[in-house]
């Protein structure tokens, strides 16, 4: 019961608002000098409406006071003139899109005397039977309070009301019309607009059907009932629906497309649109279709009930439709194409990483000072061991590790160092304790910074201690070394073994020629490297420093 008050409720609405012969376009015709206003064939609730000279593109103003002017779904014509004549453009638009152009043509007749009204009349034909006829004034409806103030029959005045004609309203009803009262009806009213009084003419053709069939149930041909469709997210999709509605012109006729049960054109989207219209085939059998435009499937629509509803004085008919992705290649397609996408993202990622690890591992380090209080039983950050000049004469080496070196890592970023030579405490003159006691601070170092020149291969002293230095490292590796490159070394065969192994395992870091200039520029690749490879400063080494 409720549903058959609420289906009931629903055609009431449907026929409230009803569903012109064609929707994208339609046609207007209208007298010289005459009222005229032009309804657009799309509406959407709260949406703005747009007109256009369609020829010239030009917009027409949204504001009174022009001739021609529009104002929301109507554009007015106060009155027409010749050079009217032509097609306009309509809009319905959100903030972001506009749904496709409904374009109307208006044609504008010359008021010439002694002709009535034109006999190319563009309104649809009204259809009566033998025993009633009703003729609907055309357009009336875009007028507000307007007055019929005669009907017309092929020019000639009807008098009325009388036995014959009951005039209501917008309507004419014609009491068992015979065939002669078929011809072109003419309803003529006045409007009032701005203080102004227009005339208005709206002819149609009457038509009266002989035979009478009795009414029968709509038949909807096709979707089949619960059919499923097959789409693609993304693409356009237009569902058609056609119904059988009954021999002959029908009194109510509507195809209409239903999502989630409500009127596909009262959503509040407008990627939905229907177009409808109504013919005729063979046998005078009537037809509706109603063709639903998607414009765009998204993923919400194949959770969406889609209905086809048709309806005509015998009740209505609906068919479920609901829509399914297209099985196959493009679901693999997008797939493919996104691990492809993932797989180049990577590869940049890895690529920036390597160029910029350095940069950013600094970056952090300075950001957020990561001072570590950590007890590993350390002193010093690094030891440094390199050849001893035998000579004492001052070479760069030398002035490297006794200058340049402490003073970037002690002065410029607070490391604490171990230098061969440097930090030597008495008592530790022979070569022996020597090496023992430089040993025992490698230990206590995290780093071992082992300065490579050509000399190495053929330093003895160097050699050895070099040797005990390496082994540490090697056997504790805890200890990480670091190896400077201060001159081209080459192929590396003279160095021993061990060395050999490491430049294998983590290459060196190489100081240029370009170094030379600014050797204290602590932002230069080569310190770079040197402060990536140095271990993150512990406060513990400063406290390690002064104990
Ligand atoms: C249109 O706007 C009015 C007022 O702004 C609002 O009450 C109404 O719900 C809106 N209608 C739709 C369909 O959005
Ligand atoms: C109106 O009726 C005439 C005569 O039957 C027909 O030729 C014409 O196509 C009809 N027009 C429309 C719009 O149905
Ligand atoms: C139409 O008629 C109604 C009721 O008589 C009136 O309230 C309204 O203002 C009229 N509209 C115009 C545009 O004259
Ligand atoms: C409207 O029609 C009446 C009578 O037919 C005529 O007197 C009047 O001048 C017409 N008005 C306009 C604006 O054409
Ligand atoms: C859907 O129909 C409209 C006209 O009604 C047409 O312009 C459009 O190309 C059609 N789209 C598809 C996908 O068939
Ligand atoms: C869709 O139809 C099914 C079956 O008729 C119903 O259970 C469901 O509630 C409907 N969904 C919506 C959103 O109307
Ligand atoms: C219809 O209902 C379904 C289920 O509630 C929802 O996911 C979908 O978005 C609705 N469709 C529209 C157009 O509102």
């Amino acid at each position: 019961q409720l549903l058959y008050f609420h289906m009931g409720l629903r055609v009431f609405l449907a026929l409230s608002l009803p569903c012109p012969v064609v929707l994208v376009c339609s046609h207007d015709d209208a007298m010289e000098g005459e009222a005229l206003v032009v309804k657009c064939p799309r509406d959407r609730p709260n949406r703005t409406i747009t007109w256009y000279h369609t020829q010239t593109n030009l917009p027409i103003p949204a504001e009174e006071g022009e001739r021609i002017f529009s104002s929301g779904r109507f554009l007015w014509f106060l009155p027409t003139a010749k050079e009217d004549s032509g097609t306009y453009t309509c809009f319905v638009c959100d903030f972001s899109k506009c749904t496709m152009p409904s374009t109307v043509s208006v044609m504008v007749y010359p008021y010439k005397r002694g002709i009535c009204f034109p006999s190319r009349i563009r309104y649809p034909n009204d259809t009566g039977t033998l025993t009633s006829g009703k003729i609907v004034c055309p357009t009336i409806d875009n007028y507000e309070n307007a007055t019929i103030v005669k009907w017309y029959k092929d020019c000639k005045p009807l008098q009325g009301p009388s036995e014959k004609y009951l005039m209501r309203e917008k309507y004419l009803f014609i009491k068992c019309p015979p065939k002669t009262d078929e011809g072109y009806y003419t309803c003529y009213f006045t409007y009032m607009h701005g203080g102004n009084v227009y005339n208005v003419s709206a002819t149609r053709r009457f038509i009266v059907e002989e035979t009478v069939s009795s009414p029968i149930l709509a038949q909807i041909q096709y979707p089949t009932d619960n059919s499923v469709i097959q789409v693609e997210l993304g693409s356009p999709v237009n569902i058609s629906c056609k119904a059988f509605l009954g021999i002959g012109k029908q009194n109510i006729a509507v195809v209409t497309w239903n999502v989630n049960e409500t009127k596909a054109e009262a959503l509040n989207s407008l990627r939905f649109q229907v177009d409808c219209q109504f013919f005729r085939e063979s046998d005078r059998r009537y037809y509706g279709e109603s063709i639903l435009n998607i414009e765009k499937v998204k993923e919400e629509d194949l959770l969406s009930n889609f209905s086809c509803t048709a309806l005509n004085e015998m009740g209505f008919v609906m068919h479920k439709v609901m829509l399914q992705l297209k099985a196959g290649h493009h679901h693999n397609t997008y797939l493919i194409i996104g691990i492809l996408v993932l797989l180049v993202i990577i590869a940049l990622l890895v690529i920036l990483h390597h160029f910029f690890q350095i940069n950013i591992v600094l970056l952090c380090r300075e950001i957020f000072k990561p001072y570590k209080t950590q007890n590993d039983g350390k002193i010093y950050d690094a030891c440094v061991i390199y050849p001893k000049n035998r000579t004492n004469e001052a070479n760069f080496v030398e002035y490297f590790v006794h200058q340049i070196l402490p003073d970037v890592l002690e002065n410029k970023h607070g490391y604490k160092l171990c230098i061969h030579g440097r930090d030597m405490l008495p008592g530790e003159g022979t070569l022996l304790d020597a090496a023992n006691a430089f040993e025992m601070r490698i230990l206590k170092s995290r780093r071992l910074i082992i300065i490579l020149t050509p000399q190495l291969i053929e330093c003895e002293e160097f050699a050895y201690e070099h040797q005990i230095a390496l082994y540490n490292a090697l056997i504790q590796n805890d200890i990480k070394v670091i190896l400077l490159e201060m001159e081209t070394i080459g192929d590396y065969k003279g160095l021993q073994e061990s060395l050999r192994h490491i430049i294998k395992q983590q290459g060196t870091i190489k100081w240029k020629e370009k170094h030379t200039q600014s050797p204290y520029a602590s932002n230069s690749t080569f310190w770079k490297h040197v402060r990536y490879h140095m271990p993150v400063r512990h406060k513990s080494s400063q406290f390690s420093y002064a104990v």
